[in-house]
């Protein structure tokens, strides 16, 4: 199981006071010290966090592979494809929205414009991953769209209370069996915590997860690559466990 680190809300820090630290490319350095196999970020079309410049120099210094996610549009996947990261997770985006909500809607209105997207980043050389909801009409879609991967979003399953959890995972583990069984590599990520890692973790299909809130908030009490190893061994164990 790869973990993929989001450094998004050191760069939020940072743009609080529109200054130079903390260095979002700085934590991807001492993430990777502590057990990160790769760092993700997201570059959004209103540069709220993560500026231009922290994802040329984040290519330049991380030792493992780079997750840039961006929208299907334009502006940001013209920069993906000259930068070239390792992979491109490509994300819905509204502008008012706190936090990514909800899959990429694959409906045939915005069908063709994702498509497009993957074809430039194929030809790019991007290994492509696609953020969706678990549901098994839209992981066939991602499947006819050729997209390397998918990564499942996990929101729902970590925003669940206690009586609808089992029912969120099981929802999560059936996509995740259908993406392989489609020849889908399988990442799932979004609220994931030290808390309820544990049985997203334990999903045998899933080889990489993306988590970026609950690491940097811990963090900001025992530093990141404390943090992230600390992530590390709830993922790993859960993983043994089964
Ligand atoms: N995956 C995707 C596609 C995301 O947009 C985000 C949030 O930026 C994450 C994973 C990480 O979510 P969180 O910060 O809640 O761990």
């Amino acid at each position: 199981m790869r973990l993929f680190v989001n450094v998004d809300h050191v760069a939020t820090v940072r743009e609080a006071r529109r200054t130079v630290e903390p260095d979002p490319t700085e934590a991807a350095v001492l993430a990777e010290e502590g057990g990160a196999d790769g760092i993700t970020v997201h570059l959004r079309e209103d540069r709220r966090h993560i500026q231009d410049h922290d994802v040329e120099r984040l290519l330049r210094i991380a030792r493992g592979a780079v997750n840039l996610e961006v929208a299907a549009e334009e502006t940001v996947l013209s920069i993906a494809e000259r930068l070239r990261p390792a992979q491109v997770t490509l994300v819905p985006e509204k502008r008012q929205e706190i936090t990514t909500e909800g899959g990429l809607d694959l409906g045939p209105a915005s069908r063709g414009r994702v498509r497009g997207a993957v074809t430039r980043l194929r030809a790019a050389g991007i290994r492509t991953s696609l953020f969706v909801d678990p549901v098994p009409e839209v992981i066939a879609a991602c499947a006819d769209l050729e997209a390397d991967a998918v990564e499942l979003h996990t929101g729902e399953y970590s925003n669940a209370d206690e009586s609808e959890r089992d029912g969120q995972l099981t929802r999560l583990a059936s996509s995740a069996e259908l993406a392989a069984q489609l020849g889908l590599a399988v990442h799932a990520g979004h609220g994931l915590t030290y808390e309820n890692v544990g049985p997203v973790a334990a999903i045998e299909v899933c080889e990489e997860l993306n988590i970026g809130h609950s690491i940097v908030s811990r963090a900001i009490f025992v530093g990141i690559a404390k943090a992230v190893e600390e992530m590390r061994h709830a993922i790993d164990t859960a993983r043994a466990e089964g």
